[in-house]
């Protein structure tokens, strides 16, 4: 069988079109952070009892591979400022193994009483992300 010259363009900008969307859909999974897949993208700031504690949605779904129901509702609701509310959102609930403590025991997550500032972001952090509005962006690398 014989293309004529016509049916053979057609082709060709069929081919080119499906290579174009097919980088370009690949770019848009590479850059993009999906909301509804990785939860969140603004991070959560606890500041009770102490200002203040960094949690990132990112660093646990889209960086760690989590599932939402390895957190939620067991561990935390899927609303923010709740566990807050709560006495016992103290270190020694998570050295018990309760809230982040669930992961962070020095075995499945680097343990609870290690690197407290890679959590604790301090009154410092707190206020510069509240200066920037909080954006997204603000919460990534203020805990290293
Ligand atoms: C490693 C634990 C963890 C994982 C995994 C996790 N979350 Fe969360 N999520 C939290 C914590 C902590 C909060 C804040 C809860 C609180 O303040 O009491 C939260 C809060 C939320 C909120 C409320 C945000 C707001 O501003 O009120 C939504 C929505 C949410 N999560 C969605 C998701 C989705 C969707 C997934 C899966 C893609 C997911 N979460 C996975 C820990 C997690
Ligand atoms: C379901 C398990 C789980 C829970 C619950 C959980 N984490 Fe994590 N977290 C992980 C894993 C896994 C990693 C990646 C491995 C590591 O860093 O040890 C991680 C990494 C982190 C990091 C390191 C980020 C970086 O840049 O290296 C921080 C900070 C952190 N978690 C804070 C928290 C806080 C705060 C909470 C509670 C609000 C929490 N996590 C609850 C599993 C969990
Ligand atoms: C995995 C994350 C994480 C790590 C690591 C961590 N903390 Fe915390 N810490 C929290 C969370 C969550 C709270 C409760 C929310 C808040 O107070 O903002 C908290 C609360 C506290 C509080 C007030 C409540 C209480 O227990 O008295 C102190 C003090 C504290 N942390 C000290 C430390 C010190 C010191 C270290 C290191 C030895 C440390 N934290 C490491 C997450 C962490």
């Amino acid at each position: 069988m014989k293309l004529n010259d016509k049916s053979a363009l057609s082709l060709m900008t069929v081919l080119v079109l499906s290579a174009v969307l097919f980088f370009c859909g690949g770019q848009a999974v590479g850059e993009e952070y999906d909301e509804d897949t990785y939860g969140p993208e603004a991070p959560i700031i606890f500041v009770k009892p102490v200002k203040a504690v960094d949690f990132s949605h990112k660093v646990h779904t889209m960086g760690a591979g989590l599932e939402c129901d390895s957190c939620h509702d067991d561990l935390f609701e899927m609303e923010a400022g709740v566990a807050e509310q709560n006495d016992d959102f103290t270190m020694e609930s998570l050295y018990a193994g309760k809230y982040c403590g669930a992961c962070h025991d020095g075995d499945m997550a680097f343990a609870s009483n290690k690197r407290c500032t890679a959590c604790h972001i301090g009154v410092k952090g707190f206020e510069r992300l509240n200066n920037e509005g909080g954006s997204a962006d603000a919460g990534h690398g203020g805990g290293h």
